[in-house]
């Protein structure tokens, strides 16, 4: 019998904190649904679960947007970090786990040939896109509409919070303060359309330096060809193509999705997934590109400066080569998949049952429901799936226990079977109350009481779903 859960209210402190939150800190006042509902102050996080400042104890599906792949606290990332930090934190020059490290992802990663740190996935693809410029002697570079690759002022367009989507390949700005000049030299094409990339990489061949593209983008897995055809189109061209893997690296396959796509870039950005929540991140690629980097080339001007005071600090280091020694064992991969998929199907079942109309995509340890009756490919026919209903679904999950992003569920190295099944029985409680309500006994205790797994204060069915308040449980209103 899964566990009940009941949503407590804010404590005193909890809500004091979240009012100095909204005052000191614009940024970062964050809540995973975005809705102030949601909104809590976190004080531990223990393997699957993610505990608040109240006591409510979640199951975590958000992973700190995709760091703790290994789950939290994960006792090797602790004692490696706990082990490095007795040593001292940072040197900036080199140290035995960088290098480590270093021979780990050029032995599991296909485009790797040789690495450069650095500290956060903004970093990575921001250096992947200077080296291949100067690799390549042009300016200009080619991402994908909805594609997010970190903060860059190049990178930061035409991602998937566009409003307004220009004529291809024109940019959007997805912030202010971004010099006017720079989206001159941005890109733009529709992901997943090899057609449309082709006649605009095509016509500016000439000026291109790099494309960058997610393999996966968001949760939007890529169709049967598109990146082969992108391989080929950016080989013909010799144009050095990107996967940023910050989301899919190591996360997808051990030689991340290069290897479970079966299309191997020039260069590529890892970072999240090897993190263990420390900075860290990656690019890798082929020697001809990344050998820009070489520190010698100061002097004959041909140098690519990509440095940074905690790049390949010993901590982030020994944590990431103790991650990465975790997830060569065998069968991990097969593990996560199986309950990934399982978690998958259900969502698509029983939202199903329920009426609404859903899409769930991705691949199994990163996927989302897309609640829409029309097929989603790229960016575009993402704008017509039901944004709302995924907030109230994170929502209605949240009251539930189980804690997502409004935009994807991460499953982790150590979400065991049970908390898969607890998971289901969040989303599949409405369905089975509604059968319930057609005459059984159980039927009549519901409602008198709320669902089983989830009574008092929790009230949200999944056919709440289809009410733009989220009416209450429908047993209450009984
Ligand atoms: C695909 C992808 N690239 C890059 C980044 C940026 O990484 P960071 O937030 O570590 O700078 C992210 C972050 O969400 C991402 O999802």
């Amino acid at each position: 019998m899964a566990k009940r859960f009941e949503r407590s209210e804010h404590s005193d402190r909890e809500t004091e904190l979240l009012e100095k939150a909204a005052r000191l800190l614009p940024a970062s006042a964050r809540t995973p649904t975005m809705s102030l509902k949601a909104a809590m102050i976190v004080c531990e996080g223990r393997g699957s679960k993610l505990v608040d400042i109240s006591g409510n104890e979640y199951i975590d599906y958000l992973l700190g947007s995709g760091p703790m792949f290994l789950g939290h606290a994960h006792p090797a990332v602790v004692a490696a970090a706990h082990e490095a930090a007795l040593h001292g934190s940072s040197y900036l020059l080199p140290n035995e786990p960088s290098i480590l490290l270093a021979e780990e992802i050029v032995a599991a990663v296909p485009c790797a040939e040789r690495v450069v740190f650095a500290s956060s996935g903004s970093d990575a693809t921001f250096f992947a896109l200077r080296l291949a410029r100067a690799y390549r002697g042009r300016d200009k570079i080619l991402k994908f509409e909805g594609g997010y690759h970190g903060q860059g002022d190049h990178v930061l367009m035409s991602n998937q919070w566009t409003r307004e989507a220009p004529d291809y390949p024109q940019p959007s700005p997805n912030s202010e303060g971004i010099p006017q000049s720079i989206q001159g030299d941005v890109l733009v094409a529709p992901f997943n359309d090899i057609e449309t990339t082709a006649d605009i990489l095509t016509r500016h061949r000439d000026e291109l330096g790099a494309v960058i593209v997610e393999p996966m983008q968001r949760t939007i897995p890529p169709k049967n060809g598109f990146l082969a055809g992108l391989r080929t189109l950016t080989a013909e061209n010799d144009i050095p193509l990107i996967f940023d893997e910050v989301v899919t690296g190591f996360r997808l396959a051990y030689g991340s999705a290069q290897e479970y796509y079966g299309v191997t870039p020039d260069l590529c950005a890892l970072g999240k997934s090897i993190s263990g929540g420390h900075p860290i991140s990656v690019v890798c690629g082929r020697d001809e590109i990344m050998r820009y980097a070489e520190g010698v080339r100061r002097l004959t001007g041909d140098y690519v400066s990509l440095t940074g005071t905690f790049s390949g600090n010993p901590i982030s280091c020994a944590v990431a080569l103790a991650i990465v020694r975790e997830l060569k064992q065998n069968g991990v991969y097969e593990a996560l998949f199986a309950r990934g998929r399982r978690l998958m199907q259900a969502l698509e079942k029983h939202l199903g049952n329920a009426g609404v109309p859903v899409q769930v995509l991705g691949e199994p340890p990163a996927f989302q429901p897309w609640f829409s009756d029309h097929e989603i490919f790229d960016f575009r026919s993402s704008q017509g799936a039901d944004a709302a209903l995924g907030h109230r679904f994170a929502q209605l999950l949240l009251d539930r226990g189980i804690l997502k992003a409004h935009e994807k569920f991460f499953v982790s190295m150590v979400h065991s079977d049970e908390d898969i099944d607890v998971t289901i029985d969040a989303i599949e409680c409405e369905p089975e109350r509604r059968r319930q309500r057609r005459g059984t006994e159980i039927g009549t205790t519901i409602q008198r009481q709320g669902c089983t797994h989830h009574r008092r204060r929790i009230r949200h069915g999944a056919s709440d779903l289809h009410s733009p308040r989220g009416r209450g449980c429908a047993h209450s209103r009984h």
